[in-house]
């Protein structure tokens, strides 16, 4: 049977039979264990990579033209290098799945002198929460910089692509997604600081437990959800909180005391959003400390608590996804469970017993079943590297 490296290069090669030399790169998706809609306002996060990939080929060509195909998607994207750069190309490509590795393209500072022939493939589900659009971006500029032999710093690359979501997808996102994809590490989370940028790694010991993910089904988009309405209530609490004498730039600034006077500052809905922000920084902390000595029930408890605080503070729950988590907590061998990503659907991501994963999957399936009248995805993760070059 073909591997899925002969898939893509024979995928590359049925697109683009005249380029004779290709480079193949993977770039993979992220889940985020605890730390969540807090990457934007400084807090401390806790991602990993996984083994869900985009891979990219990508080879020269030498009619100056950027192509860009998917096995997943039927459109194709071209544009002329003479055109790359013009606001009517970024109009076009505005709405369109590759916006990502175009958007890749115009904010790398590298001088292209040729065309490039992309091809895309991907084992990683879109517009489940696992960070598709960063993994493209972050793998074509990766590509990008390798093939023109040029060196970057992570931090720098994970900036650009992030800029990417920015300018060219309209989505204000934080840089959890990119980092953890650029920085991955097996077997290792990774507890970023997400206004120093500085990171550590914390060993996860898969001998022990699990993160599975179940995908509603119910697609969410950065775009078309309330993502942009969250970061906008976040910045005004910090306006207002500024105003009355708190010398902050972030709302990760604030501790946890300061909940209390805050609570006399901030309107019902800015306290709920600053409640969230505060109180989840505080878990990450907290999760790291009681993953590292082992205490797996009491990092779990946090996971239920983070899942709280979204639902009920933050609002980007939805029921079908409460219930979700409700399920997994009457399943045994799970220690945690919460919505994961940017809300509004996508996934759950439970923390599982090694022993008890085959009876989480099936015991979830059935319960959703019976409600949504469909079976779920269930993605059992493993953490793996960063985004890399293959060959
Ligand atoms: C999305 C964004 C991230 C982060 C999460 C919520 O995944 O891309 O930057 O804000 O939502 O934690």
């Amino acid at each position: 049977m073909p591997s899925i490296i002969d898939n893509v290069i024979t995928f590359h090669r049925e697109h683009f039979p005249h380029s004779t030399d290709y480079a193949l790169f993977a770039s993979p998706g992220r889940i985020n264990i605890i730390g969540e809609h807090i990457d934007y306002n400084g807090g401390t996060v806790l991602p990993a990579a996984i083994d869900k990939h985009i891979y990219i080929c990508v080879s020269r060509n030498n009619d100056g033209i950027f192509r860009f195909v998917s096995a997943n998607h039927k459109e194709i994207g071209e544009v002329s290098l003479k055109n790359l750069y013009t606001p009517q190309t970024q109009s076009h490509a505005a709405n369109t799945w590759w916006v990502y590795p175009y958007g890749a393209c115009v904010v790398s500072t590298i001088e292209f002198d040729y065309g490039l022939d992309f091809s895309f493939y991907s084992t990683l589900p879109v517009g489940a929460g696992m960070s598709s659009s960063a993994s493209i971006t972050v793998g074509t500029l990766y590509a990008l910089y390798s093939l023109y032999n040029k060196k970057i710093k992570n931090a720098d690359l994970a900036l650009q692509a992030q800029k990417v979501e920015w300018d060219f997808a309209g989505v204000h996102c934080g840089i959890m997604d990119q980092m953890a994809i650029i920085n991955g590490k097996k077997d290792q989370a990774i507890m970023l600081n997400t206004q120093s940028m500085d990171f550590s790694y914390i060993p996860v010991d898969t001998s022990a437990v699990r993160f599975v993910l179940v995908n509603s089904g119910v697609k969410h988009s950065l775009r078309e959800s309330g993502y942009n309405d969250r970061r906008r209530e976040c910045e005004r609490a910090i306006l207002m909180l500024n105003k009355a004498g708190f010398a902050i730039q972030n709302l990760c600034d604030c501790s946890i005391d300061d909940l209390i006077q805050i609570q006399n500052i901030l309107p019902q809905t800015e306290y709920k959003r600053a409640y969230h922000v505060i109180s989840e920084n505080h878990r990450v902390h907290q999760f790291a400390r009681e993953i590292q000595q082992y205490n797996l029930s009491k990092a779990g408890e946090l996971l239920y608590k983070s899942h709280q605080s979204l639902s009920v503070n933050y609002e980007v729950s939805i029921p079908l996804i409460d219930e979700m988590v409700e399920w997994a907590s009457d399943i045994d061998g799970v220690y945690g469970s919460r919505l994961m990503g940017g809300g509004f659907g996508g996934c759950t991501i439970s923390m599982v017993a090694l022993y008890a994963v085959e009876h989480f999957a099936v015991t979830i399936a059935q319960k959703f079943k019976k409600k949504e009248n469909r079976t779920p995805e269930i993605y059992e993760c493993s953490i793996e590297d960063g985004t890399h070059r293959i060959e």
